[in-house]
């Protein structure tokens, strides 16, 4: 059983900064080969570049708005040429537009079903050709909201997540057929964007998910992308993980135990 990633091809959607920034880097430190897409092209492109100059593996980089949902699979396509194939799928890309459910606005209800579920739906279906001969393995995340009873000023963001958890394990059953593993991971990590979301939040609801959230992780603390979460995304794309598909797998602390 091997925990290698070395010499894999891997897509990574939301690849600039965050969960898909700092794992592009690992993955291309251990070996691996990443095309990575976003909207922030100063910072994939800087990212790619420096993760390519560490080495062994290389990134490289190109520009999508995954809400321009007619960009995806020209996208997906060039990155399996580039690459020659494509082995593994991280989307990260998304993110939460926090609101009172009672004011959520249709604005907002578009942006979370389109760039967390649609565009996670079209990513994968434009993925799966690449993927049909030679096998792969799909790692999309969603969100412990999505599960949680609690999740403060972010039901259609949560709604959305429960989306991508349920498409996941509908695919996970009709690509098995294909060798291809599909799993969810719900982490709980310190990043750019987890600053954004409470940031927007007026400052008791701040206090009240800094209360409902992070004070209530039993392990006591917000994850570490790079030593905490990344190791278990490079697991889920190994070998060593061949045999697990259409799970849900929370990197959270133990904020939501699924059982
Ligand atoms: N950090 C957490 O604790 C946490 C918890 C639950 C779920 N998540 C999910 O993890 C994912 C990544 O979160 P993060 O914390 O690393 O956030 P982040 O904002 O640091 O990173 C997200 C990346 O996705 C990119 N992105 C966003 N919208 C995009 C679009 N329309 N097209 C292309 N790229 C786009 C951003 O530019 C950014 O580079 C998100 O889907 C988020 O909902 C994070």
């Amino acid at each position: 059983m091997s925990y290698s990633i070395e010499g894999k091809n891997i897509v990574i959607i939301g690849g600039a900064r965050g969960i898909g920034g700092i794992s592009a880097k690992r993955f291309a430190a251990q070996g691996a080969n990443v095309a990575t897409f976003d909207m922030r092209d100063d910072e994939g492109m800087a990212l790619a570049e420096e993760a390519t100059k560490a080495g062994p593996g290389r990134v490289i980089y190109r520009h999508l708005d995954v809400v321009d949902f007619d960009q995806i699979k020209p996208c997906i396509d060039w990155a399996a040429e580039e690459l020659g194939g494509i082995d593994a799928l991280l989307d990260v890309a998304g993110g939460s537009l926090p609101s009172k459910a009672e004011e959520t606005s249709e604005a907002d209800w578009d942006w979370h079903l389109g760039a967390n579920m649609k565009a996670t739906g079209l990513v994968c279906q434009a993925v799966f050709p690449h993927m049909k001969e030679r096998g792969g393995t799909m790692t999309l995340i969603a969100a412990g909201g999505a599960l949680k009873d609690r999740p403060i000023l972010l039901a259609s963001y949560s709604a959305s997540k429960g989306a991508v958890i349920s498409y996941s394990r509908s695919v996970a059953a009709e690509w098995a057929p294909y060798n291809i593993r599909v799993n969810c991971v719900n982490p709980v990590m310190s990043s750019p964007g987890e600053l954004k979301t409470l940031a927007a939040m007026g400052e008791a609801e701040q206090a009240k998910f800094q209360q409902q959230i992070h004070e209530s992780i039993p392990l006591g603390r917000m994850g570490d992308i790079e030593t905490e979460l990344s190791p278990v995304l490079q697991f889920l794309i190994s070998d060593a993980a061949k045999y697990i598909t259409s799970q849900i797998i929370a990197v959270d602390g133990g904020l939501c135990p699924l059982r």
